[in-house]
C-alpha cells in the first residue's frame, strides 16, 4: 500500500514538473509580451485631458529628429500603411524587394490618400483613385491614361531609415538634411539578441516631458521607489533603490564606457566632450544609474546597472546589465498630435535570458505607467522652481533646445493645421 502511494505521488510530481518545464520553455522561447494599455488609444488618452487642465507655456511641439513610425514587423513586403504623426500623413510602403519608402500620403493628382488602399507595384506605389504610379523618390512614373507625365507630378518623399527593427522618418522644420542617424545595434542585427516583446502607450503631454524624466533624478525614489506588489499591505517588505544616477549631455563624442565613467565619477553632471573628435554626438545624452530591490531594508536582489542613451528627441537605447547578462530596451516617442505622444518599448535579450527579460519587461511597464500617470495630468512648467539637486533638469532643457529651430511648429500653428 505504501509502495503504491509513493509511486502515485512520484508519478504526480513527475507530471506536474513536466508541465511546469513545458510552460517555462514556452514562456522563455515562444511567448512575446504585448502590453497595449489603451487599445482604443486616442479616445482613451484624451479621456485623461481634464477640460480645465492648464497647458502652460509650451516649447515648440514637434522637435527636429528621427521618429519611429512603425515596427519593421508591421510592414511586410508589398504592404502600404497610412501613419499619422508630427502633424503629417504618411504613406509608408515596403517594396517587393524589401525597401521601405515614406511618401506624403496625399496624391498630388486629386488628393486621394495613398496609404489607404494604395497598392505596391514592384518598387512603386499605385494610387487607389486613378492608378497613377509613384516611385520611392516621389516622382510619378506613369499615368495609365496619359502618354506624358507632367514634371510637377510628384509627391514629397520623406527621408527614412530602418534600423533595430524600427522604421524612422526624418522631420526637420527647416527641411534640413539629417546630420545624424540611429545606428544599428550589432546584437540585434546579427540575431544574437532576440525580440522578447513590446508595450505601447499614448500619453497626453508635451514630448519634452518624456525624456526630461531621465534627467529628473529626484523623481526616482518618489515615483519608482515603492515596490510593485503588496506595497499597501507590507510597506516595509521591499522597495526599489536607484543610486549613482548621472545624466550627461554629449557634445562631441561620447560613446565608450571609459568616457562616461571617467567623467561621471569625478564630476557628475558635466558635459562630456572631446575636442578633436571627428564625430558629433551632440544629439545624444546619457543616463546611468544602479537599481536593486531592497528586501526588509537589508537584502539587495535584482541588481541592475542601467544605461539609457537618449538619441535625439524621440529614441532611447536602454541597456540593463544584470549578473546573468545584458537586456536591451528600445524606447520610441513619436508626437502624433501637438500634445499626444505615442510611446513604445521593444525588449531584446539573448534566448537564454528570455524568461528573465519578460519579467523585467513587465516590471518596466508597471514603472512606466507611474510616469504616465504624472504626464497625463501635469502642466508644462516653463520656469520651474528648482533646487541645486535639480540642476540636471536645466542641463537637459538646454540640451533638448538644439532640436528646435526658427520654424518649429508651435501649439497654435500645429493645432490649426490639424483642424478639418
Ligand atoms: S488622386 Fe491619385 S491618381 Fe488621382
Ligand atoms: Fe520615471
Amino acid at each position: 500500500m505504501i509502495l503504491w502511494w509513493i509511486e502515485t505521488t512520484l508519478s504526480a510530481l513527475l507530471i506536474v514538473t513536466t508541465i511546469m518545464v513545458f510552460i517555462l520553455v514556452y514562456l522563455a522561447l515562444f511567448f512575446k509580451v504585448n502590453w497595449v494599455r489603451y487599445p482604443n488609444h486616442q479616445s482613451s488618452a484624451k479621456y485623461f485631458i481634464a477640460k480645465h487642465r492648464k497647458r502652460g507655456t509650451l516649447p515648440p511641439v514637434y522637435p527636429n529628429g528621427w521618429f519611429a513610425l512603425l515596427e519593421s514587423s508591421e510592414l511586410k513586403r508589398g504592404e502600404v500603411k497610412h501613419v499619422t504623426a508630427i502633424g503629417e500623413n504618411f504613406a509608408v510602403f515596403r517594396t517587393e524587394t524589401g525597401i521601405v519608402n515614406i511618401l506624403d500620403a496625399y496624391c498630388p493628382h486629386l488628393g486621394a490618400n495613398m496609404g489607404e488602399g494604395g497598392v505596391v507595384k514592384g518598387e512603386c506605389l499605385e494610387c487607389p483613385f486613378h492608378s497613377w504610379i509613384f516611385r520611392g523618390d516621389g516622382h510619378c512614373q506613369s499615368i495609365p491614361y496619359a502618354e506624358k507625365v507632367p514634371p510637377n507630378a510628384k509627391v514629397k518623399a520623406w527621408k527614412s531609415c530602418e534600423v533595430n527593427q524600427l522604421i524612422f522618418v526624418w522631420y526637420h522644420a527647416e527641411s534640413e538634411k539629417p546630420n545624424w542617424k540611429p545606428q544599428s545595434i550589432e546584437e540585434i542585427s546579427n540575431g544574437s539578441w532576440k525580440y522578447q516583446g513590446r508595450n505601447e502607450f499614448y500619453v497626453n503631454s508635451h514630448i519634452q516631458d518624456i525624456p526630461e524624466n531621465g534627467a529628473d533624478q529626484a523623481h526616482l525614489s518618489s515615483v519608482h521607489g515603492p515596490a510593485m506588489f503588496l506595497q499597501d499591505l507590507f510597506p516595509n517588505l521591499a522597495r526599489h533603490s536607484w543610486t549613482e544616477a548621472v545624466w550627461i549631455a554629449c557634445k562631441k563624442e561620447c560613446k565608450t564606457e571609459e568616457d562616461i565613467t571617467s567623467t561621471s565619477t569625478s564630476l557628475p553632471n558635466v558635459v562630456a566632450e572631446r575636442e578633436n573628435a571627428e564625430t558629433n554626438d551632440r544629439h545624444k545624452a546619457i543616463l546611468r544609474l544602479k537599481h536593486s530591490l531592497v528586501l526588509f531594508e537589508k537584502y539587495k536582489i535584482l541588481q541592475l546597472s542601467v544605461e539609457a542613451v537618449q538619441i535625439g528627441p524621440g529614441y532611447v537605447e536602454l541597456r540593463l546589465d544584470s549578473r546573468w547578462g545584458p537586456l536591451c530596451i528600445l524606447q520610441t516617442v513619436t508626437p502624433v498630435e501637438p500634445l499626444l505622444q505615442r510611446i513604445t518599448h521593444l525588449m531584446f535579450s539573448s534566448r537564454f535570458l528570455g524568461l528573465y527579460a519578460k519579467v523585467v519587461m513587465i516590471g518596466e511597464t508597471v514603472m512606466f505607467e507611474r510616469d504616465l500617470q504624472v504626464w497625463n495630468n501635469k502642466t508644462f512648467a516653463k520656469t520651474p522652481v528648482l533646487v541645486k539637486q535639480d540642476r540636471t533638469i536645466l542641463d537637459f532643457r538646454r540640451w533638448f533646445s538644439q532640436f528646435y529651430s526658427a520654424n518649429s511648429p508651435t501649439f497654435q500653428s500645429a493645432s490649426e493645421s490639424l483642424s478639418w
